[in-house]
């Protein structure tokens, strides 16, 4: 009897722990998954967002993607920036567009988060996928791809050159907010997982506007705060994945864990795991 009790203790024990560190949830059948941990921007609530720097933490981390936003220079590179003008990341200014790599290359993308990251430059699409292929996924967004024309191809030639627009190999998903953006991917890159990006008006998103994303992309990615446990049956029951953005709290992270989705795009990566597990 002593004995059986101990056994039920241990199992006890040993399901807690593996609560807490790993992100999991349950589906509508009661079935854990894991959860993807995406390091929104890289893991730029602890280092300055969409740098190497940023991108490193979060491989450190052990998140299991990075997210990156992908713009273009004005002699048509790949560049990997968030706003569409230099002010807020770096002590450049002006627009993205009007710049060339060379030209953003001197520019410092580290200094306004801390003093620790000075000197980190905005790096190419190119130098990220070389630096952490096979060591962790990316998910590439096209940031205001209309600004653009072109934009499309460019990545899907970066991806092709380096052999990895095949996703057996290779963790490269490809998400917008423009989803005409989407569609032209599709058609570029038909083995790349797509994501559609969902803001906040999209709330009321209908099930036959589900059903059209479920034609050609994989991911529904909304902003969390749209999301609800109906909501979260209609999108799975389009057979759509679902991973909303962007936590800043570990209350956004237990909410999202509860209602089921497939991955959670945050600053910081703890929030995910509850621990960070450092990698080896
Ligand atoms: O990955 C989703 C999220 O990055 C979308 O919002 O503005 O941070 O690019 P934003
Ligand atoms: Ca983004």
């Amino acid at each position: 009897m002593k004995r059986m009790f101990l056994i039920f203790v241990m199992v006890l024990v040993m399901m807690v722990m593996y609560t807490v560190s790993t992100s999991a949830a349950s589906n509508s059948m009661g079935k854990r998954h894991h959860v993807e941990n995406i390091a929104h921007r890289g893991a730029s609530g602890h280092a300055p967002e969409n740098t190497m720097a940023a991108f490193h933490k979060a491989f450190w981390m052990k998140a299991d993607y990075i997210e990156v936003d992908v713009q273009m220079s004005k002699d048509g590179e790949l560049v990997i920036i968030h706003d569409t003008t230099l002010d807020r990341t770096t002590d450049g200014s002006g627009l993205v567009s009007e710049h060339t790599l060379e030209e953003m290359k001197q520019l410092d993308a580290g200094s306004w988060f801390s003093n620790e990251y000075a000197g980190e430059k905005i790096p190419t699409l190119e130098e990220v996928l070389d630096e952490f292929r096979g060591k962790i996924g990316i998910l590439i967004e096209l940031k205001s791809p209309e600004l653009y024309p072109g934009i499309e191809e460019k990545v899907a030639e970066a991806l092709k050159d380096r052999n990895m627009d095949k996703p057996r190999n290779n963790k490269i998903i490809i998400q917008s907010f423009n989803h005409d953006s989407v569609i032209k991917t599709k058609s570029l890159l038909p083995r790349v997982p797509l994501g559609v990006l969902a803001g906040m008006s999209w709330q009321d998103v209908t099930d036959e506007e589900l059903e059209e994303f479920a034609t050609y992309a994989d991911y529904f990615n909304p902003n969390q705060n749209i999301l609800n446990p109906e909501l979260v049956e209609r999108i799975h029951d389009k057979k759509l994945k679902i991973w909303p953005y962007t936590v800043r709290e570990q209350e956004q992270a237990d909410r999202l864990l509860k209602l089921g989705v497939d991955g959670i795009i945050t600053d910081f990566p703890e929030y995910v795991y509850h621990h960070p597990r450092p990698r080896r």
